[in-house]
């Protein structure tokens, strides 16, 4: 039996689009063994309701890649799903069932993918490289494309800071996030977000957070998605008021992060009182950095 932990992901943090992404430490768990025929999936936790038990499964369908590229086929499969990452909020569900799986499946088959391997095969599925990389590696991580290939720098985040994550009660589809951004963006507001990234990443770098306010800022994506997420303005607000170095849509969202001092011990207290009027219920909570990323054993 294999067990493999693959953390949450929040993407983009700020202007970082498509590029930037940090593991966190909420996992979803796959238990998986070879059967002698069949495919068996139980799913426990978020997403209990609605995870496709069949072939259409995306942890079962990215074991499938993997085992298609090595040529290895299972009689049967058997598996156990423990989720505790939120389904279609942000924070790289799909990308933790990709890379999980594919994981699992390269354990299962004798590990003849390398990391590079399975990372190609992962942004492959998922599209974009800013969830499935911090995902596969942990840290902060930086990646682009480079025809096929997907470069990437891990980072330790900068001592000192932590998140909290701020999670509706409503799901908000990638798909759907995607499209309402526009085709063509102007040359100012590609400029304001590559200055920005490059202070994002050079404070990650040097371990300095007094810019993160600045450095969090966004203007090729969230300007066209906050009109799907209700009382933006008031989170963005109240989270600045109560000591938020930074704040930003994570992902497609609609969850927002919230960067704050390690000292900051009233933040969430104070932001639960500030969203206890709003119609959505939102689930506000502290974690801290995945450094490690995906763990597999044999078990
Ligand atoms: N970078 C992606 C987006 C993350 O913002 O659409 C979602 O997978």
């Amino acid at each position: 039996m294999v067990r493999v932990k693959v953390p949450a992901t929040t993407a983009n943090i700020g202007p970082g689009f498509d590029c930037l992404g940090i593991a966190i430490d909420i996992y979803n768990t796959i238990e998986v063994e070879e059967c002698d025929e069949g495919l068996y999936i139980e799913v426990v936790g978020q997403g209990c309701h609605e995870v496709p038990r069949d072939h259409t499964n995306l942890v079962y369908s990215s074991m499938q890649k993997v085992f298609d590229e090595v040529c290895y086929r299972p009689k049967g499969i058997r598996m156990t799903l423990t989720n505790d990452i939120p389904v279609a909020r942000g924070l790289g569900s799909s990308a933790a069932c990709i890379v999980g799986g594919m994981v699992a499946a390269n354990a299962l088959s004798g590990f003849r993918l390398g990391l590079h391997e399975l990372m190609k095969l992962a942004v492959q599925v998922d599209g974009h490289p800013d969830n499935v990389v911090p995902a596969l590696v942990g840290g902060m991580a930086a990646a682009c494309l480079e025809g096929d290939e997907v470069l990437y720098v891990k980072m330790d985040p900068p001592p000192g800071i932590k998140l909290a994550v701020m999670i509706p009660d409503f799901e908000l589809s990638t798909a759907k996030a995607r499209q309402v951004l526009p085709d063509a963006i102007p040359l100012k507001d590609v400029v304001f977000n590559i200055s920005r990234t490059a202070i994002l990443v050079a404070s990650f770098l040097t371990g300095r957070s007094e810019m993160l306010a600045v450095a969090t800022q966004d203007r090729l994506h969230q300007p066209y998605r906050k009109a799907l997420i209700p009382h933006w303005d008031d989170i963005f607000f109240y989270a600045g008021k109560w000591g938020a170095k930074g704040v930003f849509l994570s992902g497609a969202g609609p969850t927002i992060v919230a960067i704050l001092d390690e000292g900051n011990v009233t933040f969430i207290d104070k932001m639960k009182e500030a969203v206890s009027a709003f119609q959505e219920r939102w689930e506000i909570r502290m974690v801290d950095f995945c450094r490690s990323g995906v763990e597999v054993s044999h078990i």
